[in-house]
């Protein structure tokens, strides 16, 4: 743009000065013409005065002497005078056959001006200015179009020359102060970058600082200094707030442990302590012992609850089919519940290498949170797609291929204060919660180098994030189940009151094709026996828990089953193994025993041989 700008008006002003030049070479031939006309009419005069202006004689001989004056009589170096006499003839120097027809015409006619015309010799360009004298002569001053023109031309050189300097001159200045100021544009562009991706060590030193640059320069430098003042106070900041809420987690998880811990020892002392006043052998004391004992079992487990949150419970991995485990341990647990839950699964979703007890426990605790948060019932929406984590992600997650499983509820949602603590442990906001199901699905997540966040709304809503990570291998489930090599059948009875054991079992036995039916203590448990036979389904079996705490237990239950169905396959379970119950439990009514904790091949088995051998009475 600068260059056809510079162009343009060097153009212009060669155009300009030309006209000038061409002008002023006009006006110097014009002088000269005078002088010569002077001379002429100064001859005349002096003639005219002497009376001599008729006397031919004289005339010829002034005629003669003017002439003699002006051969020779050079302009420059190819100018020259040149007259024609009243009859046609040359005067001085060369002849009329130089001019061609039309330039003589226009000098006949015409008093005095300029022609240009093509010398008919030589061709040349030729350039002439005419007058009429008083001797009735025409009288020529003509000079070369090349010599007339040549200062002109010199000037032209000369400008052009000058202008193609400033040209060259200006076009350098510009590279340089364009440079200059990209490049200076460049680093602050680069300081500015990096601050924003919050790296405040770098600054700008553009020198020197004297023009917008410079003070921009200074207003950014000045900024980062700003910066990174603020961020110290914010580091620090953070730190006294990270220690304060170590001290409050701290003190939940302590507040927490303490008060279970005391229930518990509450409970186990108390006992001891009637133990001591009961009567050796006598019914209650049976009763207090085996009360004690069962509160010990409960410290135990929440011990072991404490070791899974915090460093136990190493994954024992297998590869698993998401939507498989969702359904079969979502499905369990709203059974029964006022909730529904929706699956939405993404196609050519990827397996995942987990421990599916341990994540099994995870997706338990979200749909019974979800649950939980809807008293009256509603819609739980569970989504599961691929997901790829990549280095911008600001989940603390290593880059790669992910599961994400979404679990949303409609329900009360989560104050925003609470929403930093519900992965403590011990937080809870409910009246009968132990506060340690999010921070043991947050334990376990980790351990299986996956993730847990949650967002929600009061009044709205709340929704989970689960992220773990893809698996490269296939599933096996299927192999595993051709492995049980067990089709099971048939309708079975659970009783138990930890409905964590209940879910389990339902589990294990919708896998073996088993219909379940669930109570959670000895005389519910009867109460829908009793029902099923009369209806005429009968249950093929049934599985009760030794004791059920301020309820009738399966020692008792099994009594009033075989009244009702003297053939009842009821099977005794219990973490008791002790128990002379367990020890003895064919005396006591029942037909085998499953010792918790089992394994699923430990229900196959007992199912197995019970259940074909009825088959084969039958
Ligand atoms: N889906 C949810 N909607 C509303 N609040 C929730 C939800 N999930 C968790 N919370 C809040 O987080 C707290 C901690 O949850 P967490 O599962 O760890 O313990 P809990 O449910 O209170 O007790 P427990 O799991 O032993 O029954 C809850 O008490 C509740 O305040
Ligand atoms: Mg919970």
């Amino acid at each position: 743009m600068i260059t056809v700008i510079t162009f343009s008006i060097l153009f212009a002003g060669v155009l300009i000065i030309d006209q000038i030049l061409y002008r002023l070479n006009k006006h110097i031939l014009e002088l000269r013409m005078n002088d010569i006309m002077l001379r002429i009419d100064e001859a005349h005069d002096i003639l005219k005065d002497a009376g001599l202006a008729n006397v031919q004689a004289y005339r010829d001989s002034a005629r003669k002497e003017l002439i003699s004056k002006f051969i020779g009589y050079k302009f420059g170096k190819t100018g020259f005078i040149y007259i024609i006499n009243e009859k046609g003839q040359a005067l001085t120097g060369g002849n009329t056959s130089i001019i061609p027809y039309d330039n003589l015409k226009k000098i006949s006619t015409e008093k005095s001006g300029f022609t240009e015309f093509k010398s008919l010799t030589n061709g040349k360009s030729k350039f002439s200015f005419f007058d009429t004298s008083k001797f009735q002569w025409k009288i020529f001053l003509i000079m070369d179009k090349k010599e007339l023109y040549e200062q002109r031309n010199l000037y032209i050189l000369a400008v052009s020359l000058i202008g193609i300097l400033v040209l060259i001159s200006g076009l350098g200045v510009s590279y340089l102060l364009a440079a200059r100021f990209s490049r200076q544009t460049i680093e602050i562009l680069n300081c500015v970058k990096n601050v924003a991706k919050n790296d405040l060590s770098s600054k700008i030193n553009i020198q020197p600082i004297t023009d917008e640059y410079g003070e921009l320069q200074l207003g950014i430098n000045s900024m980062i200094d700003e910066l990174r003042e603020r961020e110290i106070e914010r580091e620090k900041a953070l730190e006294e707030f990270g220690k304060h809420q170590k001290f409050e987690s701290l003190g939940i998880l302590a507040g927490g442990i303490a008060h279970d811990f005391n229930n518990l020892l509450t409970a186990i002392r108390g006992n001891v302590q009637l133990a001591q006043m009961y009567k050796h052998d006598s019914e209650e004391l049976k009763h207090c012992l085996s009360d004690t004992e069962h509160a010990t079992v409960r410290a135990m487990d929440l011990t072991r609850q404490l070791l899974t949150f915090a460093k136990g419970g190493t994954p024992v991995k297998t590869t698993a089919s998401i939507p498989e485990l969702l359904q079969s341990t979502v499905t369990f647990i709203l059974r029964g519940s006022k909730s529904k839950c929706e699956f939405a699964f993404a196609e050519k979703l990827r397996p995942v290498d987990i421990d599916t007890t341990q994540i099994s426990q995870v997706i338990d605790n979200l749909v019974i949170n979800a649950n939980q948060s809807m008293p009256n019932g509603g819609i739980i929406n569970i989504r599961a797609e691929n997901a790829y984590i990549n280095e911008t992600s600001t989940l603390p997650l290593e880059k790669g291929e992910y599961i994400k499983i979404t679990i949303t509820d409609h329900g009360t949602g989560i104050l925003k204060q609470n929403i930093p603590k519900i992965f403590d442990p011990f937080f809870t906001t409910k009246h009968s919660g132990t506060g340690l199901g999010l921070a043991t699905s947050y334990a376990i997540l980790k351990r299986h180098g996956g993730h847990i966040s949650v967002e929600s709304e009061v009044g709205i809503g709340s929704t989970f994030y689960v992220y773990l990570p893809a698996s490269i291998n296939a599933v096996k489930v299927k192999a595993l189940l051709d492995s049980m090599s067990y089709a099971g059948g048939g309708r079975i009875l659970v009783m138990d009151d930890q409905e964590s054991i209940r879910a389990l079992l339902g589990k294990m036995l919708a896998l073996m094709n088993y219909e379940a039916e669930f109570a959670n203590d000895g005389q519910k448990a009867v109460d829908i026996f009793a029902e099923a036979k009369k209806s005429g389904k009968p249950f093929d079996a049934v599985i009760m828990d030794l004791t059920v705490p301020g309820a009738m237990g399966g020692k008792e239950a099994v009594k009033v089953l075989r009244e009702i169905d003297p053939d009842v396959i009821a099977f005794v379970t219990s973490g008791y193994s002790n128990d002379p119950v367990m020890a003895q439990y064919k005396e006591y009514g029942f037909k085998g025993r499953l010792d918790k904790p089992f394994k699923i091949q430990d229900l196959k088995n007992l199912l197995k041989s019970f259940l074909n051998n009825k088959t084969n009475e039958s």
